[in-house]
């Protein structure tokens, strides 16, 4: 089985993605409820966090696992794979959704810096909504800019989203939030549009909506959990050993380190199918 790990709910947006675009994949899903939301925490939390849920997914059977949260990509992704996963477990994989995003904006592989099909133009701008650990990494503009320098990317921290998500907050109170920090943005770029938006956390494709009302008109959101389904599809292909195995096919299991019940309430109307979390 594949392992999906977010630090909450938000990663079941990816995950709702990988199972359109792969229904016969096996998938576990693991959110750390107990500790979120990541965005606000030191970078050593973020890690410890990280690797623990990795270790936790390892300990299930999964030889391929998916950090599906751009906060804990961007803080232990490059990290875990450089100097964790050669000794704990040299056969295993982590990927994370940070790297499909980069290289749809880059228009280059990271594997190989090969060019592929990118999502703006080289020299074009792009803005990218985070968490605050996401933002203040820097981790965005500096992978695209090592592989795109001359294009523009605009970071903005959206500090309250995640918990006003989490918390079941109104409408109106989303969409105030969501304006000010397009607005925040637009004044960075003394009010020139950007080409392109990311919602570079895996909760914002919820409220997706209020960011395409918000934005100047022309503006392309660019649908962070498609683009990864599509990266993960492709890997899959090039990697038939972590693909599912006769069996397993369409198999999903879901784990919390919070409260179950609660979780399973939350996730079944946020996932319009019944999700069962089990305690992790
Ligand atoms: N899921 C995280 C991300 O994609 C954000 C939620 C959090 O702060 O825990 O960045």
């Amino acid at each position: 089985m594949i392992g999906v790990f977010d630090s909450g709910h938000g990663g079941l947006t990816v995950l709702h993605a990988l199972t359109q675009r792969m229904p016969r994949e096996a998938f576990i899903y693991l959110g750390d409820h107990g500790n979120a939301p990541y965005g606000p925490r030191p970078e050593e939390e973020i890690y410890a966090l990280t690797l623990a849920a990795v270790e936790r997914l390892f300990a299930e059977g999964c030889l391929l696992v998916l950090i599906a949260c751009n906060t804990a990509s961007a803080i232990a992704l490059r990290r875990l794979q450089q100097d964790w996963l050669p000794q704990a477990a040299p056969e295993r994989r982590v990927l994370g959704v940070f790297v499909p995003m980069v290289e749809a904006l880059a228009g280059v592989s990271w594997r190989d810096g090969t060019r592929v099909p990118g999502k703006v133009a080289p020299d074009g701008m792009v803005a990218v909504f985070a968490t605050q650990r996401t933002t203040h990494s820097g981790a965005y503009p500096f992978e695209v800019g090592l592989r795109a320098p001359h294009m523009r990317v605009v970071s903005q921290a959206c500090p309250h989203l995640v918990n006003a998500i989490e918390a079941g907050e109104s409408e109106a109170v989303l969409r105030e939030l969501v304006s000010g920090y397009v607005a925040a943005m637009l004044a960075q770029t003394e009010g020139r549009a950007p080409d392109a938006a990311v919602l570079g956390c895996t909760h914002y494709p919820l409220v997706a909506p209020l960011f395409a009302e918000a934005l100047p008109k022309g503006v392309q959101l660019l649908d962070q959990p498609a683009i990864v389904a599509d990266s993960l599809a492709d890997y899959l292909t090039r990697h038939e050993r972590f693909a599912v195995q006769q069996g397993e096919a369409g198999h999903r299991r879901f784990l919390t380190s919070g409260d179950p019940a609660r979780v399973s309430e939350f996730a079944s109307r946020f996932f319009g199918a019944e999700l069962r979390f089990e305690k992790a």
